[in-house]
């Protein structure tokens, strides 16, 4: 059985038909092309395909399309602005890059997401400890590989460009830190 579904995406208006059941993750990749978005468990547990559904976080991994109709998708695809010839990166991209917190291909995509969420919501702004806050807001985007540290300052200079230096945290392990969030 196939559905037809319209969501928006990245601003635009989408509309495909497949199966209700199929994952948002591969209407994305198969149907729509979007292939920044990435798969990594496939079960929920990486963030490695991490969207926005309305504005909010989710593993496209666990959405079924039929659950996307008449809502809005954002992916990685979407956060710059600017035009194809000129984009204009996110301040988390841009700082993701300049910081060398820019991953691996498969979890760099999910990070970006759920780091641009976490900055456009202002959940940093009178944060006690805005360090500790940006590893539990990003505590479902695994890395197996690397650390955390220059993500954390990507998205504390992003999210604070005022506030906290991104090198109030050197003391806390860098990029070597094993992995603790
Ligand atoms: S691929 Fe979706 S959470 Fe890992
Ligand atoms: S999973 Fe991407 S750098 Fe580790």
């Amino acid at each position: 059985m196939s559905l037809l579904v319209t969501f928006g995406v990245n601003g635009q208006i989408a509309s495909v038909e497949v199966s209700p059941w199929k994952r948002l993750l591969d209407v994305l990749r198969e149907d729509l092309h979007l292939t920044g978005t990435k798969e990594g468990c496939g079960e929920g547990e990486c963030g490695a395909c991490t969207v926005l559904l309305d504005g909010v976080p989710v593993n496209s991994c666990l959405v079924a399309a039929g659950q996307c109709d008449g809502r809005a998708v954002t992916t990685v695809e979407g956060l710059a602005r600017g035009s194809a010839a000129e984009p204009l990166l996110h301040a988390v991209q841009r700082e993701l890059v300049a910081r060398g917190g820019a991953q691996c291909g498969i979890c760099t995509p999910g990070i970006a997401v759920c780091a641009a969420h976490l900055c456009e919501s202002g959940a940093l702004v009178g944060a006690s400890d805005p360090r500790a806050k940006v590893r539990e807001l990003l505590a479902g985007n695994i890395c197996r590989c690397t650390g955390y540290q220059l993500v954390v300052d990507a998205v504390i200079a992003a999210a604070l460009p005022d506030g906290e230096s991104a090198e109030d945290g050197a003391g806390d392990g860098g990029r070597g830190d094993g992995g603790a969030r």
